[in-house]
């Protein structure tokens, strides 16, 4: 009950502040769908950029852009349009529709492994009821596909088409222009962030369950006989394991990402750091590391494109929820769109530590054919030719010339000979490990992680203990009064200051001083810098400390100068 009642404080509280409210709303609301106002957009955008400079410090990571529009060939060889459902749950009385492992979440540890007749079964066995009109008239669970529809083109032309489920497959059709990026050298990686729009069934939990989502997903591409790792000692604090309930080492752990690794309980050296790497995110966005835990997927619970996946899931007021997903995605979708695209790009080359003889095939231009149907490209198109490594196992294949052109090249445009030669190694398709976060997600729990009620001169007061880095803004401008020149120094100090590269300050001239106090803590701005007779005289300013409300008075250059080096905690 307590809970409930702090969750729907902290709600009003986000809705009142423009953190985040429910979109369309003079419309009757749409559920799923959620506005960031003129605060929360602002911790978004901190978050969204913290998370691209954590994974952008890995070296041979790049981030991408890709639309959100996908056609449908990628997502049936993703495997999104025959996977990508959950079970529904239609009730006959009232026609309201239900995911159906949520409506037997008490009876089943795992309800989202049971197939739709075991739901069934279930919903039946244990007389689950109608969350909406308490009937028990249940039709069979159906699946779901969880993608929004559209058509590219109008009319005869159209061709069918999705929203993108992840952002994961705009890296996946970007592998040859990252393979030239990293000059044919791996692992590299590749990193968005974005909208993804899942067509859920019944949102119902805020930021957690919406149809149109902010993801930031890293798709790192690797050798598998060669998987990089990072030191793990540089992380030696323990967190919360649980590795799958049906595999070796059943149980709950808290250990470091070291022993989780060197105890087989992570068994793949990169997911171990990049297990890491997400721990150390989630602090310095200001998780608390006491509500993390690591969960692994059991075989029946797994997306169907890994092989292992690790949750990472946070505690909060909705209970414990996955925020991010790491999965090894072996070589599940470059080798599916090689398969379904036909195209011969999506592979890398291995180089043997001691070249082998063998007798092998060679390729050898028709210069013939090659010359009439390429013209003055006939060259480039023979060289690149002569240099590849292996013969292509179908005709016509694709051909990348040096400056990314792709060219086709028929049966009739080579001769393959068996000769005895050097093979100094071979092609591959890379292998992936993935980190999927959801940012809306992920922003929720720090909000409830960071949201502070306490008490005031007897009277309750809220704090949003929101670090520095993602708080919406880094400081607010107070003039004691909007008049006496007060308001013109206040001024003169928010554009000083708006001019500093990556700060961002607002005004706020409305009411009392402490209420202005009390709406800048509500919203977790760290620092108040206020404007007093005094100022006027002597050019000093007050400057309040948001978590403890301790104040000291500086002069601006003072002010300037801590905030340019971040240490305006020295002055206290
Ligand atoms: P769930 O089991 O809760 O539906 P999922 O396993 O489908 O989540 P993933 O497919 O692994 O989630 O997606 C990667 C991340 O995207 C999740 O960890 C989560 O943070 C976020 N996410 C997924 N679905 C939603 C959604 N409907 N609304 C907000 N965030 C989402
Ligand atoms: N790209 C991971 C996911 O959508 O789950």
């Amino acid at each position: 009950m307590e809970d409930r009642e702090r969750m729907s404080r902290l709600v009003s509280l986000l809705r009142r502040r423009g953190l985040v409210l429910p979109s369309f709303e003079i419309y009757g609301g749409v559920s799923g769908l959620v506005d960031y106002g003129p605060v929360g957009a602002s911790i978004k955008r901190r978050v969204v950029d913290a998370w691209i400079g954590h994974w952008g410090s890995i070296t041979n990571v790049v981030e991408i852009d890709s639309p959100t529009i996908t056609p449908e060939p990628v997502l049936v060889a993703s495997g999104h349009v025959g996977e990508f459902n959950d079970k529904m749950s239609e009730c006959i009385s009232c026609g309201g529709a239900f995911r159906s492992d949520h409506l037997v979440a008490e009876f089943h540890e795992a309800p989202d492994t049971l197939s739709s007749s075991e739901l069934d079964d279930l919903i039946e066995r244990e007389g689950v009821r109608c969350p909406s009109c308490d009937a028990f008239d249940w039709k069979k669970p159906m699946p779901m596909n969880l993608m929004f529809q559209t058509s590219i083109g109008a009319m005869g032309g159209s061709r069918t088409a999705f929203l993108r489920p992840e952002t994961a497959q705009g890296m996946f059709m970007l592998f040859p222009a990252l393979y030239r990026h990293f000059r044919q050298k791996l692992p590299f990686g590749a990193m968005q962030t974005g909208r993804g729009y899942r067509n859920e069934i019944s949102p119902r939990q805020g930021m957690i369950r919406l149809r149109e989502f902010n993801m930031a997903e890293l798709e790192y591409f690797i050798d598998p006989d060669d998987p990089p790792i990072d030191d793990l000692s540089k992380w030696p604090d323990r967190v919360c394991m649980i590795p799958d309930p049906d595999g070796p080492h059943p149980g709950e752990f808290e250990m470091s990402f070291k022993e989780a690794f060197e105890s087989g309980i992570v068994k793949h050296p990169t997911v171990a750091w990049f297990l890491a790497m997400t721990m150390e995110f989630l602090e310095f966005v200001g998780i608390d590391r006491a509500k993390v835990r690591f969960r692994q997927h059991a075989g029946s619970e797994m997306a169907h494109y890994a092989s292992d996946c690790w949750d990472c899931e946070l505690m909060g007021e909705h209970g414990w929820v996955e925020v991010v997903g790491i999965a090894n995605r072996t070589c599940h979708d470059l080798e599916s769109h090689e398969e379904h695209s036909k195209s011969s790009l999506l592979r890398a080359w291995r180089t043997y530590e001691k070249p082998v003889k063998e007798k092998s095939e060679v390729i050898k231009p028709v210069g013939s054919v090659i010359g009439p149907t390429f013209r003055e490209r006939a060259g480039e198109v023979s060289s690149a030719l002569s240099k590849l490594q292996a013969t292509p196992s179908t005709f016509p294949f694709e051909l990348e010339l040096p400056d990314g052109t792709i060219v086709h090249i028929g049966e009739d445009m080579v001769n393959i000979a068996v000769e005895d030669s050097i093979v100094s190694g071979e092609y591959f398709t890379p292998h992936v490990i993935e980190p999927a976060f959801g940012i809306d997600r992920i922003i929720w729990h720090i909000l409830d992680h960071n949201y502070m009620e306490v008490d005031k001169e007897g009277e309750g007061y809220t704090i949003l203990s929101l670090k520095p880095e993602i708080a919406p803004f880094d400081l607010v401008v107070l003039p004691l009064f909007d008049k006496d020149g007060m308001d013109k120094m206040a001024r003169d100090i928010l554009t000083r200051i708006n001019s500093l590269r990556g700060i961002i300050a607002e005004i706020d001239t409305s009411r009392s001083i402490g209420r202005r106090y009390a709406r800048a803590d509500e919203i977790g701005i760290p620092w108040a810098v206020t404007i007093d007779h005094q100022s006027l005289e002597d050019n000093t300013v007050t400057v309040r400390r948001r978590d403890d409300q301790r104040q000291v008075r500086t002069d601006l250059d003072g002010l300037i100068g801590g905030l340019k080096s971040g240490s305006l905690s020295s002055m206290f």
